[in-house]
């Protein structure tokens, strides 16, 4: 289908199945070489990575675990900054060498706490493997270890993907008609 109406907006095929699976396949080859030996802990981010780390982590070869998180975000009750608190780290970081699994990364904000904040956990590593990036929106300095692919500046649905809850069933990208 060259066009998807989700919800009340029209997207366009922007990436198919097949460059998908590619850059998938070539993460998690880096992957199987990089940590032979080493029993990685994947530590998917929710909502977005679910499917992306589902279909890596039956890519990765060598022994794994994966765990996911999330960040809730509310209106504190005492004031009206946003507060962005990650829940469902059940599993002992210390030592490990984890893999953090993440769908996109534009300004690169609210991965820069999350790395930051799994510092405080001590793992023996931690790496970024990362399905897209949109450079011109990326305004921090953490490097992505595993990147699939850079795109351009656009909102982008499918695979994970989501407008407003909408989309993320879809099987390809597609990628907002202005
Ligand atoms: P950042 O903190 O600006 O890097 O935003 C990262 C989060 O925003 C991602 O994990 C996504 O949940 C969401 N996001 C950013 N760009 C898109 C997009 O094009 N489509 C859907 N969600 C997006």
């Amino acid at each position: 289908m060259e066009f998807e109406e989700v919800k009340d907006k029209v997207f366009r095929r922007f990436i198919s199945r097949n460059q998908i699976d590619q850059v998938v396949q070539g993460i998690a080859d880096q992957i199987n070489s990089d940590y032979q030996g080493k029993n990685p802990l994947f530590l998917g981010v929710l909502n977005g990575a679910f499917i992306f780390a589902a279909d890596l982590i039956r890519a990765v070869m060598i022994p794994c675990q994966i765990s996911f998180v999330k960040y809730a975000s509310y209106v504190g009750t005492t004031s009206t900054t946003e507060v962005k608190e990650l829940i469902g780290l059940n599993e002992e970081l210390n030592g490990r060498h984890v893999i953090v699994v993440e769908d996109i990364v534009d300004s690169g904000i609210t991965m820069d706490h999350l790395l930051k904040e799994l510092k405080n956990y001590t793992p023996a590593s931690v790496k970024l493997a990362c399905l897209f990036l949109k450079p011109e929106a990326f305004v921090k300095s953490f490097r992505i270890d595993y990147l699939g692919m850079e795109i351009p500046n656009a909102f982008v649905v499918g695979y994970g993907l989501d407008y407003d809850g909408y989309g993320r069933n879809l099987t390809e990208i597609f990628k907002l008609e202005n």
